[in-house]
C-alpha cells in the first residue's frame, strides 16, 4: 500500500471511529436526558381501588372516563372485556366506524354497508350501559380500496350523503358523540410550506373543496340531532414551533366554523404523547390552547390519549417516567371546565396500536397504557386515578 493511500486509510479510519464515538456519545447523552424525566420520589400513592370512571363521574363534575375498543378484542378476550366494563363509562369503537379497516370493514363496496361490527360495539354499550362515541365519518385514513377510482368530484357529494345518512342515520339518537371530521389540518413542514389555511390536502379536500368540513357537519346534524358534533385532532400538545404552529391552525379553522353557523359543539383533542418529549411539555401552553377552544364556545373531548415509550430506556424509571407524562398532562388539562371527557387510546398493553405503529428498538413489549398486559394496573394506572380524585373545582383561567 502506497504512502499516500496509507495516509488516506489512516484519516478514514479516525474519522469514523470519531463519527461512531460522536453517535455513541449523542445516544448516551438522550439517553441520560430522557432519564433525568425520571422523579423517583414520585409513588403515585392512590386511596382505594375506585375505578377511574367513578373517580371521574364525581359530583360537581361528571366527567366521563373511557377508552378505544376493537370489537373482536372484546369478544374474545373475557378478561379485557371486564375491565373496559369496570374502568370505562364511554367506548370509542376503534375501528369499527371507519370507512375501511381489516375484518368486517364498514364499507366493503361502493353500494354496501356491513355494520356487523358496529352493532357488536353498539350491542356491547347497551348491554353494559356504557355510552358509544362515532369515529370517524370524515378521514384520510381507511378509506377503501375503491374509492380511489370510484369517486370523483361530481359524485364525491353524493357518496358523502350516502355514507352520512346511512351510518349516522342507522344509529341516531345512539351515539354520545360523532368525529365528524379527524385530522384536518396540516402539520409540520407541511403547514409552513402548504394552504394558507392549513388545511391538509386530503382527498376530501381536493374533491369537494374547503367546504367540505361544514357539509359533514350540516348533515351529520340533521341525521342525528342528539349527538355532540365533535372536530378531532392531534399534534398539539408540546410547547414546539410545530404545535404552536398547528395549535393557531386549529384554532383558526373552529373560529371560521363557527363564525359561519357550522354545527359543531366539541373539539377532539386527541393527546398521543410521547414521554421522551415530556421536557417540551408545558401546563400553561396546554391549558391557554384549551381556554381559548372554550372561549369559542366550545367543549373538549380528550379523544385518544396515550404515552408512547418507545425512546424510554428498559428499566424501573420507565412507568414512572410515562406516569408522571400521564398526571401532569390530564392535572394541567382538567383544571379546564369545558373539558368534558378523557379516553385513552385502548387500556391494556396487550392492544395498543403503538405495538405496531412506534414499537421499541429494543424489540421489548410497549407499555403506553394503564394496565399492563395481564390486565393488572400499572404505575400509569394510578397517575390516572390520581389526576381524576384530585380535579380541582375549575378555577376561572386569567389571560396572560
Ligand atoms: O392487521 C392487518 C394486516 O393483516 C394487514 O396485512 C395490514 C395491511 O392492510 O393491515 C393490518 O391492519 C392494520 C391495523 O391498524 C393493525 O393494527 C390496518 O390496516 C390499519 O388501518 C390499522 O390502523 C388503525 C389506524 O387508526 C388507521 O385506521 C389503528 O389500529 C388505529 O389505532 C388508528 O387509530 C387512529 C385514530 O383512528 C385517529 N387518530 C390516530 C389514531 C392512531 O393512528
Amino acid at each position: 500500500m502506497s504512502k499516500q493511500t496509507r495516509r488516506h486509510f489512516l484519516w478514514l479510519t479516525v474519522g469514523t471511529l470519531t463519527a461512531l464515538g460522536s453517535v455513541s456519545v449523542n445516544a448516551e447523552i438522550k439517553r441520560q436526558q430522557i432519564l433525568a424525566l425520571d422523579d423517583p420520589k414520585r409513588r403515585f400513592k392512590v386511596v382505594e381501588k375506585t375505578s377511574l370512571k367513578h373517580r371521574a363521574f364525581k359530583k360537581g363534575r361528571k366527567l366521563l372516563y373511557g377508552a378505544a375498543v376493537r370489537h373482536d378484542q372484546i369478544a374474545q378476550d373475557g378478561l379485557y372485556a371486564q375491565n373496559i366494563v369496570n374502568e370505562c363509562a364511554i367506548l370509542t369503537p376503534e375501528w369499527a366506524l371507519k370507512w375501511h379497516t381489516p375484518n368486517k370493514p364498514l364499507r366493503p363496496s361502493p353500494l354496501e354497508f356491513d355494520f356487523s361490527a358496529a352493532d357488536a360495539s353498539l350491542a356491547f354499550t347497551q348491554t353494559h350501559g356504557l355510552l358509544l362515541r362515532g369515529h370517524t365519518l370524515v378521514w384520510h385514513h381507511s378509506l377503501p380500496p375503491w374509492f380511489k377510482n370510484t369517486v370523483t368530484k361530481q359524485n364525491a357529494k353524493g357518496y358523502l350523503e350516502q355514507h352520512i345518512r346511512a351510518v349516522v342515520g342507522r344509529y341516531a339518537g345512539k351515539i354520545h358523540s360523532w368525529d365528524v371530521v379527524n385530522e384536518a389540518i396540516e402539520e409540520g413542514y407541511l403547514l409552513h410550506k402548504g394552504r394558507r389555511d392549513g388545511l391538509r390536502n386530503t382527498p376530501w379536500l381536493e374533491l369537494l373543496g374547503t367546504n367540505y368540513i361544514d357539509y359533514a357537519f350540516r348533515l351529520t346534524r340533521e341525521v342525528d340531532p342528539k349527538a355532540l358534533l365533535v372536530y378531532n385532532d392531534y399534534g398539539l400538545d408540546y410547547d414546539t414551533y410545530e404545535d404552536e404552529a398547528k395549535r393557531n391552525a386549529v384554532l383558526r379553522l373552529l373560529k371560521h366554523l363557527k363564525s359561519k353557523g357550522t354545527p359543531i359543539d366539541a373539539f377532539g383533542m386527541q393527546a398521543h404523547l410521547d414521554a421522551s418529549k415530556h421536557r417540551a411539555f408545558k401546563p400553561a401552553v396546554l391549558r391557554k390552547f384549551l381556554r381559548n377552544i372554550a372561549d369559542l364556545g366550545l367543549k373538549i373531548m380528550i379523544t385518544e390519549l396515550d404515552v408512547t415509550d418507545k425512546e424510554i430506556p428498559l428499566g424501573p424509571e420507565r412507568d414512572r417516567i410515562v406516569a408522571s407524562v400521564y398526571e401532569d398532562y390530564l392535572n394541567a388539562a382538567l383544571q379546564e371546565k369545558a373539558v368534558i371527557s378523557v379516553q385513552t387510546w385502548g387500556l391494556s398493553d396487550k392492544y395498543t396500536w403503538l405495538s405496531e405503529f412506534q414499537p421499541r428498538n429494543d424489540s421489548s413489549q410497549v407499555r403506553p397504557l394503564l394496565l399492563d398486559t395481564s390486565m393488572n394496573r400499572k404505575l400509569s394506572w394510578n397517575a390516572v386515578a390520581r389526576a381524576l380524585s384530585n380535579m380541582h373545582v375549575p378555577t376561572p383561567f386569567k389571560h396572560t
